[in-house]
């Protein structure tokens, strides 16, 4: 059994953890919940031996055990796979799955004995078709992951934590997971799950612990508290409409046009915004979502068709010749394209203001710092972002970095906004922060290309959904004559 008892951690001003308690029982799955920032991964840290709490204590077995650090924590059998990816983005999946646990022979690391052992690890996990001598940075998001998972489990841990290991994964590659994870509960492993899907909790946990905080809100039996409940200790108050009402509709006038489409992932792809409509894009993960976000804002350049923007032919060489055109994006893979992890939240909130102002003015645009301050706090307010500032990006909670990711490209006056799943980690009532900016901007006239891998989203929040299945669009629906099981229906058959 493992007890976390009165557990407290501050950074500088901020109070992480404020005397958290939480028991967990091998054989069971036990969730962790709360909102962006209320310090799940910190206390997940704590245990792992990344940083030592400040106050409290961890008692395995009952004695008290002191994770100094990593490799002591994993002595005591804890394994982490981390929010934030941790491979060595030059090295095969082979020596990332291994990773301090590499066959040696006398004083000699036996390379093929390795790459056999990680090949055993992942046919255990059930992963097949990874490229096991390729560089993990080859990879896809989502094989990252797995690599990620994989290198945890080869430890063998008996203590294993998830910190939101589903954000980048397949609906496929979820369930595989799901059941590695149930054949850890058979093995009698204790298992910390943390997740911002609240279905996945209910599927998977034997018991919810929800932070609020930095404090313990609610821990008790899955079956004791529903959906709606657990909300509200998330939160604090009952939320009753997650997807809100918009006031517009879309309108006539067409702002973005694209015409047969192709590119490396793209197969003759057209499709048209109409001002005032969010237009959402489905399908399984990987069906060339992102090509298209991409190929539409610049950032990888279309090898035929045609792109118009209120009718004018635009040529888009790269995300300038985009934000100068008047369209905005913000990118799915936030932490290696979207932000300045070193640079404060203020400076990243108004980079793309300084970027815009440099295309429309050939380079010599500028910011002032008066008016980037007050940029900053009009963005910071709206999203309702936790943290300082004038801090690091990097010290802000996994959820409050992507919603300064989102914010900034939310805040340039464009035409066109382009979200590639900008919800992706982001706690239950944040989402609905961002619902609201994306609706404000339908509202004002803007054309929305909002990508989701979330399809109670698609019809929640858009006006029509365009399903794409290898690099082609497959099939159109009006979100409001569509049922969830039709659009899921059409994911599927896709297949
Ligand atoms: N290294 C750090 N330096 C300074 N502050 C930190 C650091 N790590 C976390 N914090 C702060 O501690 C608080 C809790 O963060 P934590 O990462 O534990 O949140 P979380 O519950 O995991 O949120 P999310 O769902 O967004 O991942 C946040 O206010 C965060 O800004
Ligand atoms: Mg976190």
């Amino acid at each position: 059994m493992l007890i976390l008892s009165e557990i407290s951690k501050r950074f500088e001003n901020t109070v992480a953890l404020d005397r958290v308690s939480l028991e967990a029982r091998p054989g069971e799955v036990h969730a962790l919940v709360g909102q962006n920032g209320s310090g799940k991964s910190t206390l997940m840290k704590i245990l792992a031996g990344v940083f030592p709490p400040d106050h409290g204590e961890i008692q395995l077995d009952g004695r008290v055990v002191r994770m100094t650090d990593v490799a002591r924590a994993e002595q005591f059998g804890v394994g982490i796979v981390y929010q934030e990816l941790s491979l060595f983005p030059h090295l095969s999946v082979a020596a990332n799955v291994m990773m301090g646990h590499e066959v040696v022979r006398g004083r000699i690391i036996d390379r093929a004995a390795t790459r056999r052992a990680a090949e055993e690890v992942l046919r255990r996990l059930g992963v097949r078709g990874l490229p096991i001598d390729s560089p993990v940075r080859a990879l896809t998001a989502a094989q990252q992951q797995l690599v990620e998972i994989a290198k945890c489990l080869a430890k063998r841990p008996r203590i294993v934590i998830f910190d939101e290991p589903t954000a980048s994964l397949t609906a496929a590659e979820s369930r595989l997971l799901f059941d590695v994870i149930r054949q850890l509960r058979r093995d009698d492993l204790i298992v910390l799950y943390i997740s911002h899907h609240l279905e996945e909790i209910y599927e998977l946990a034997d018991r919810v612990t929800v932070l609020r905080d930095g404090t313990v809100a609610y821990s008790g039996p899955v079956t004791d508290v529903d959906h709606v409940t657990l909300v509200q200790h998330m939160v604090g108050r009952r939320i009753e409409q997650f997807y809100p009402r918009r006031a517009g509709a879309p309108q006539a006038a067409v702002l973005l046009e694209a015409d047969a489409i192709r590119a490396p992932g793209l197969d003759a792809v057209s499709l048209t915004v109409h001002a005032g409509e969010i237009l959402g894009i489905g399908g399984p993960v990987g069906s060339g979502q992102t090509a298209l976000a991409e190929v539409l804002t610049g950032v990888r350049p279309a090898t035929q068709g045609e792109i118009r923007l209120k009718g004018r032919t635009v040529r888009l060489r790269d995300v300038a010749d985009a934000i100068a055109a008047g369209i905005a994006y913000v990118p799915e893979d936030r932490r290696t394209e979207g932000l300045a992890l070193n640079l404060s939240m203020r400076t990243n909130l108004a980079l793309p203001l300084l970027i815009h102002r440099h295309a429309m003015a050939n380079g010599v645009g500028f910011v002032r710092r008066r008016e980037e301050q007050g940029h900053a706090a009009l963005l910071r307010t709206r999203l309702k972002i936790k943290g300082d500032v004038d801090r690091p990006v990097a010290t802000l909670s996994g959820g409050n970095q992507q919603k300064v990711a989102v914010a900034r490209w939310v805040g340039l006056d464009a035409d066109v906004y382009v979200l590639n799943d900008p919800t992706k980690g982001i706690d239950v009532s944040s989402k609905v922060d961002i619902y609201e900016a994306i609706n404000q901007l339908a509202d004002a006239g803007k054309g929305v290309v909002l990508v989701s891998s979330y399809n109670p989203e698609l019809l929640n929040l858009c006006d029509r959904i365009l399903v794409m299945y290898r690099g082609r669009v497959v099939r159109e629906f009006m979100a409001r004559d569509t049922t969830e099981e039709q659009l899921l229906l059409a994911t599927a058959s896709a297949q």
